[in-house]
């Protein structure tokens, strides 16, 4: 398929996890996304939604996907309304179906950040705009796309590549492992008994990486997920929504922290990847995060573009 065709595909589709999309289709994003980061770094602009209206909602707190999705807007020449669940009807009882259907009649698409993935589908199938998922219990599908155009950027192809993931089997561990198994990257996930990935997104993301002929592997051990590879990921242990289980999860996680003792198992070179926010001394050492290997700012700058990348797609 040519890019112009891709491309004619992905006009008013939703963004809501990333098994919905094509290995071709993902990588078109990436593409994009670079360009645009390249035009904005020599100063030029590119008015691509011009007019056009971005509705953010928000459910739970954010600092980078509110800030790169309203700049993002405003660098495509178009406009971004922050709306918090507290200041809409939702607060008070309006339906997700109702919110749908009048929010379609003002803007161009949406963005929703959320708990159950199930209201970010209810939300999709109510609208006549595409939704974008900035955040489910479930699912970072943006987050990971910034993750792998951030790999693409530093390794220049994502053939034999291997990821580590140690720490919660949550919302970005689901999304790295299909991004992986899509894109052709060995992924190994290490969790503490207990807080593995859901299963059926597990055995998904195997199913896909047949067609790359790639690893997607689960294990209790960190050293196993980490020896030779090129990337360690990890995210915080207790997600947002969980906070009720913050003492239980220091304890059932303290063997799972990144640290040098831990990274000495991968490659020299390996990268160290955090979706942030980061709690330093818990998932991750305060040296590992602010040393050399570490690229987590990058990753957080590719959120602006990668996102810009998927607004002027959709709509
Ligand atoms: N990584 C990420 O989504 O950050 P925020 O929670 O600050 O949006
Ligand atoms: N797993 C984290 C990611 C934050 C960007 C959470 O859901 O809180």
């Amino acid at each position: 398929m040519t890019s112009e065709a891709i491309k004619a595909n992905l006009k008013g589709r939703h963004f809501l996890k990333l098994a919905d999309f094509t290995k071709a289709e993902l990588q078109y994003f990436i593409d994009f996304a670079l360009q645009l980061k390249q035009e904005q770094k020599a100063g030029k602009t590119h008015h691509l939604l011009a007019g056009k209206t971005l509705a953010m909602i928000f459910e739970k707190a954010s600092t980078r996907t509110r800030v790169s999705f309203e700049t993002g807007m405003y660098q495509l020449g178009g406009h971004a309304l922050f709306l918090s669940k507290d200041e809409l009807q939702i607060g008070r009882g309006e339906t997700i179906a109702d919110t749908a259907k009048v929010l379609s009649r003002y803007v161009d698409g949406m963005m929703i950040r959320t708990f159950g993935h199930h209201i970010v589908e209810e939300l999709a199938e109510h609208s006549s705009v595409p939704i974008i998922n900035g955040l489910t219990d479930d699912f970072h599908p943006c987050q990971v796309l910034a993750d792998l155009m951030t790999i693409y950027e530093k390794k220049g192809s994502f053939a034999g590549i291997k990821i580590a993931y140690v720490g919660d089997g949550n919302n970005m561990a689901h999304s790295l492992l299909i991004g992986c198994a899509i894109m052709g990257i060995d992924c190994y996930v290490a969790t503490p008994k207990n807080y593995e990935v859901n299963q059926s997104i597990f055995a998904l993301a195997k199913d896909k990486a047949k067609a790359e002929n790639v690893k997607i592997e689960q294990t209790h051990d960190p050293i196993e997920a980490v020896k030779e590879a090129d990337i360690i990921y990890t995210d915080v242990w207790t997600s947002m929504g969980f906070e009720n289980e913050t003492s239980e999860r220091l304890q059932a996680f303290k063997d799972f922290q990144v640290n040098e003792k831990l990274a000495k198992h991968a490659k020299d070179d390996y990268l160290f990847f955090h979706c942030l926010p980061a709690h330093r001394g818990e998932e991750v050492a305060a040296e590992i995060i602010d040393g050399p290997h570490s690229v987590v700012f990058d990753e957080a700058e590719n959120r602006l573009h990668v996102q810009k990348a998927i607004l002027a797609t959709l709509i």
